[in-house]
């Protein structure tokens, strides 16, 4: 027998069924609930609404376990490649060696941007934020690839959006760095895997040969991955949600990128660094800030931390604070925000109003640390976010459509006036 919820509104009951995932997690199972009571539910911010089913990413916020397609996050961070990853999330299980190459030998056809599009790179101002440019340029993907526009495409066709996503997405975002140092592009080279080809992009030069550090690529890797899926997060469910109105591949991940890009989702990872530097600035005074972080008269919180469903560590943060201590030390760089850091992460996780509250670092907390030793500008920071998350954007897109979701739309509960006849302007 399965189970059901009952809900008693206005005197009469109703029963409703519950849904239980493959983690044992229960759901009330709402869908119906108005046709039969008049009534909705209200639940702002969607703290408590599951919006989906989804068998792409486990998140356990408890017990701080986070797997993708039932794999944990620990062990692909340790052992496997962001486009191993990309694979595992967009297409449900781990790639056979021959897949593999197959799925890499197709990306590396379509690394190229269409000439025509190098035109957006000199149109944006030299300092404008590139996340602002990022989510320009995906959109305007769609112009050149009218293929994607097809709300029902073939099998082939959505494989073919979604390579050429993947393939240019590192292209555009090393252009928008070099445009903004006024250096010329470095175009990608085919022979270099992924992350190795991102990093060449982005930090080599188009008068020599430059040699990306082994150890650099493989935090690289580590980062990317780490970021690559998150369930239903804030850019995520944008991302779905554009989808399920029939809106292209590359204009869903353009809405999701500038979900991505507030501070308190993806732009935590540069407010971090600011706010580390701020402090710096300030003496390194950790106690202030945590006065401050705790004040309800204050705006300021403490970035990097809380998580809206990690309510103990968050899994990608302990391996991302040991790959900090790794990549600095490996590059034999002495950051003084490191040690900043540390205090305020020691110093809160001792302090009341944080345990109260299960404030714990999260993923942004000391990726901007390796991505500043790796040499990327803060502005990059959520952009690199973006990269990482591609996939997991992507794979959920696919998600939504194969599973023939219908058109998102919440409903309100409306608190505005009443029916009230126009005046007018002359008697107003
Ligand atoms: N500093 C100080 N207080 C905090 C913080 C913080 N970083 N985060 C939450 N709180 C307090 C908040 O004021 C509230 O206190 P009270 O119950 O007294 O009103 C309580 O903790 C619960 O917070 P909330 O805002 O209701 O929680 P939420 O689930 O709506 O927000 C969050 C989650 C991530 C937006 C929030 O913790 C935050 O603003 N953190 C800083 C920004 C940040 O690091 N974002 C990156 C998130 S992880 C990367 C990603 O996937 O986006």
């Amino acid at each position: 027998m399965s189970e059901t919820a009952s809900i008693s509104i206005n005197g009469k009951s109703h029963e409703l069924p519950v849904i239980t995932g493959s983690e044992n997690e229960q759901a009330i199972d709402i869908s119906k609930l108005r046709d039969v009571s008049g009534a909705i539910t209200l639940d702002p911010g969607f703290k408590n609404t599951g919006a989906t089913k989804s068998a792409i990413t486990f998140l356990d916020g408890e017990q701080g376990v986070l797997r993708y397609r039932g794999y944990p996050i620990e062990q692909l961070a340790e052992k496997s490649t962001f486009l191993e990853v990309a694979y595992l999330l967009i297409y449900g299980d781990l790639p056979t060696t021959e897949t593999l190459s197959d799925f890499r030998n197709k990306i590396s056809r379509h690394t190229l941007i269409h000439e025509d599009m190098k035109k957006f790179f000199d149109g944006f101002p030299s300092k404008s934020h590139p996340m602002g440019q990022l989510s320009c340029l995906v959109g305007a993907l769609s112009a050149f690839y009218p293929e994607s526009l097809d709300p029902n495409p073939s099998e082939e066709d959505e494989n073919l959006t979604i390579m050429k996503l993947l393939a240019k997405m590192p292209t555009i975002v090393s252009w928008i760095y070099k445009k903004s140092l006024g250096h010329p592009v470095i175009y990608p080279r085919n022979n270099l895997n992924y992350v190795h080809n991102f990093m060449n992009m982005t930090f080599g030069q188009i008068t020599e040969d430059i040699d990306i550090d082994k150890s650099v690529v493989s935090a690289m890797h580590k980062l990317l991955i780490l970021h690559a899926d998150h369930e239903q997060n804030c850019s995520t469910s944008t991302v779905r949600i554009v989808g399920s109105s029939n809106a292209n591949l590359y204009a869903s991940i353009s809405a999701g990128i500038s979900a991505l890009w507030g501070p308190l989702h993806g732009g935590a990872n540069q407010a971090v660094i600011e706010m580390l530097e701020n402090i710096k600035n300030d003496g390194g005074d950790s106690a202030k800030w945590l006065a401050k972080a705790k004040n309800k008269n204050d705006p300021f919180r403490l970035m990097g931390f809380g998580h809206r469903v990690y309510k103990n560590f968050d899994p990608r943060a302990k391996i991302i604070k040991k790959a900090c201590d790794d990549v600095l030390d490996k590059l034999g760089i002495d950051d003084p925000v490191l040690e900043i850091a540390k205090e305020l992460e020691a110093a809160a996780l001792k302090d009341q109003y944080f345990v109260d509250r299960k404030l714990y670092p999260n993923v942004d907390f000391y990726s901007g640390i390796i991505y500043r030793a790796l040499g990327f500008p803060t502005d990059m920071f959520t952009v690199l976010f973006a990269l990482g998350r591609l996939p997991g954007w992507i794979a959920q897109w696919k998600e939504m459509k194969a599973n023939k979701e219908p058109i998102g739309r919440p409903r309100q509960v409306y608190t505005g006036d009443t029916k009230r006849d126009y005046v007018p302007l002359d008697q107003r």
